[in-house]
């Protein structure tokens, strides 16, 4: 146990006032008025991130979980010391989250450099919390654990199983579609999203737990298990035990962190047909360790890994399901042969010896083996090409292969309000074989890279049966989408990119074969379009859309600020 005086505990990183040992007098002072006994101000301190907000559904059963985290905690003799930091819910945030996942990650880094802290556990679940956790834990240079909310569970409504956010999109769908009634619709929304924890299906949140514990982040088997089952609280308290066994034990997230483990997240995103997301924020969560996230590298291994997961939105399962089948201790032992097994996790355990032999029992109707996956190949390839000469994703595991190979005249929207104002005009003159072209919903762009590169099928084309056509942008999409989407166009069009230069009628080739993305304009034509173009959009006067601005960096760098990246990496 610390005195006080060992640089641990309340002795570590004192309020500088000039004189130390009254800097530590009148701290314990001021501890003392919470009602902490002599020994309890002299263990070493586990600070547990707390994000729970009012704006943020998921995190609803946080303080449960905390109270089993401290429990783990003071077990192993340190003292749990609760505090918040900003909470990102998905849906409460205007225009996107990921706006404000760096502003996370900056409040993140710095709590837990500022404060009194031997080791964290990051408390997060709802999509940006855990990469800005995350990245802000790398950046800190703390032991950290991971610990997340968990999947919810599923509902019912007329007898189908319900759970966000595939379903809600799905029974959208049909809504715009007339298939659904104004009184269905009402009922349907009630029904959605009725536990704590992340959302049910294989969406960003789900993608992000599993890529933390397959990066060695999170005690084995921890990143499934619903929100609302004891196992969940049982989590708790080994994280709380695990982040006290961390301290003075040099294992931090830059340790774990690494190239070869950043390629089995990697690997892993693939195989679990794991959101768009993920290959942002992971190539942000590397680049706070110095570590590039290659797109080339991407499709090579898209090459070579196959979706075994059926779950929504690519298959038919929801999280719970992924969880009762092995979850990812499963999933892992059935990549073994495809994974670096020397690379170090959290519990000091490398990946092979946590994955030992596997569990007793798996589901093969959930986690399929490799000999019969979803599909052969991963559920993420990059594009590129003059559209995207930095890169684009297409998510071809939640796509239709009958779109993969074609070419399509542009159908152009400017700006997400030139998207709401004309999509459903009975007018527009589009055609199924049509490619929707979405300009300026990037991460430059005045609205910050929203969950918009799903464009809703035109109404009229929706109405006739048309269920997917490609869709192009520099947008994102929400893990829980499906459709022949390419995401993510870099540079995007608010940055002076190609997209900016397509026009109405301008003809695009798409290969997904030759992973070749082309605007089939010539380049004088380009060049004429491009000395036209508008200047970029003013600057922002003031505050954190200032920074955000000036700092924000492209979808290829993981939209991370550049101030904020690896010194290595800075260019
Ligand atoms: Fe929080 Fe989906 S809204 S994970």
């Amino acid at each position: 146990m610390t005195d006080g005086k060992d640089g641990r505990g309340f002795g570590k990183g004192l309020t500088n006032y000039g004189d130390k040992a009254f800097s530590l007098y009148l701290r314990r002072s001021f501890a003392s008025s919470m009602g902490y006994s002599r020994e309890m101000l002299d263990r070493p301190i586990v600070g547990i991130v707390d994000t729970r907000s009012g704006f943020n559904n998921c995190h609803r059963h946080f303080p449960e979980l905390i109270e089993a985290t401290r429990r783990g905690v003071l077990a192993e003799g340190a003292l749990p010391v609760v505090f918040p930091t900003i909470s990102l819910g998905e849906v409460f945030l205007n225009p996107t989250s990921l706006k404000f996942r760096n502003l996370m990650s900056i409040d993140t880094e710095e709590m837990i450099r500022a404060q009194p802290v031997d080791s964290v556990v990051l408390v997060g679940g709802c999509d940006k919390t855990v990469p800005a956790q995350l990245m802000g834990a790398v950046s800190a240079g703390l032991p950290a654990v991971q610990l997340v909310a968990g999947p919810m569970s599923t509902s019912r409504y007329r007898g189908e199983r319900l759970g966000a956010c595939t379903d809600c999109r799905r029974f959208w769908g049909r809504y715009r579609a007339g298939e659904v009634s104004d009184q269905d619709i009402d009922r349907i929304e009630g029904r959605l999203a009725t536990t704590a924890g992340t959302c049910a299906v294989m969406g960003t949140a789900s993608t992000m737990a599993i890529i933390a514990e397959a990066l060695g982040m999170m005690p084995a088997g921890s990143a499934a298990v619903p929100a609302v089952d004891a196992e969940r609280l049982r989590i708790g308290e080994e994280t709380g035990r695990l982040a006290a066994r961390l301290i003075g034990s040099g294992r931090t997230p830059d340790r774990i962190i690494t190239e070869k483990s950043v390629e089995n997240a990697l690997r892993v995103l693939l195989a679990i047909g794991g959101s768009t997301n993920g290959i942002i924020h992971l190539t942000a969560i590397a680049g706070r360790a110095g570590i590039q996230v290659d797109l080339d590298r991407l499709n090579a291994l898209s090459d070579t890994t196959p979706v075994l997961l059926d779950l929504k939105p690519s298959g038919q399962h929801y999280m719970e399901d992924f969880d009762a089948a092995g979850g990812v201790p499963a999933l892992l032992a059935e990549l073994k042969h495809l994974l670096h097994l020397d690379c170090p996790t959290v519990t000091g355990e490398t990946l092979g010896e946590r994955i030992g032999s596997g569990p007793a029992w798996v589901d093969r109707n959930v986690i399929r083996t490799v000999k019969d996956p979803i599909a052969p190949v991963g559920g993420l390839v990059a594009l590129f090409g003059n559209l995207a000469p930095r890169g684009a994703i297409l998510k071809r595991s939640a796509a239709d292969p009958g779109l993969f190979e074609r070419t399509g005249r542009a159908v152009v929207f400017t700006s997400l309000e030139d998207l709401a104002r004309r999509i459903d005009d009975p007018a527009l003159d589009v055609h199924p074989d049509d490619f929707l072209v979405l300009q300026n919903a990037g991460p430059t762009s005045d609205s910050a890279m929203p969950e918009a590169g799903y464009l809703p099928i035109p109404s009229r084309l929706a109405k006739s049966g048309v269920k997917d056509m490609v869709r192009i942008s520099d947008a994102r999409m929400s893990g829980t989408a499906f459709g022949t989407i390419v995401l993510h166009v870099s540079p995007d069009a608010a940055a002076g990119g190609t997209l900016g230069l397509v026009r109405d009628g301008d003809r695009i080739r798409l290969s997904v074969a030759e992973r070749r993305i082309e605007l089939l304009v010539d380049e004088a034509e380009l060049a004429r379009r491009r000395a036209g173009a508008p200047p970029p959009p003013a600057a922002a006067p003031r505050g954190y859309a200032r920074l955000y601005q000036d700092e924000i960096l492209q979808a290829d760098q993981g939209c991370d600020f550049r101030f904020l990246q690896h010194p290595s990496l800075q260019r």
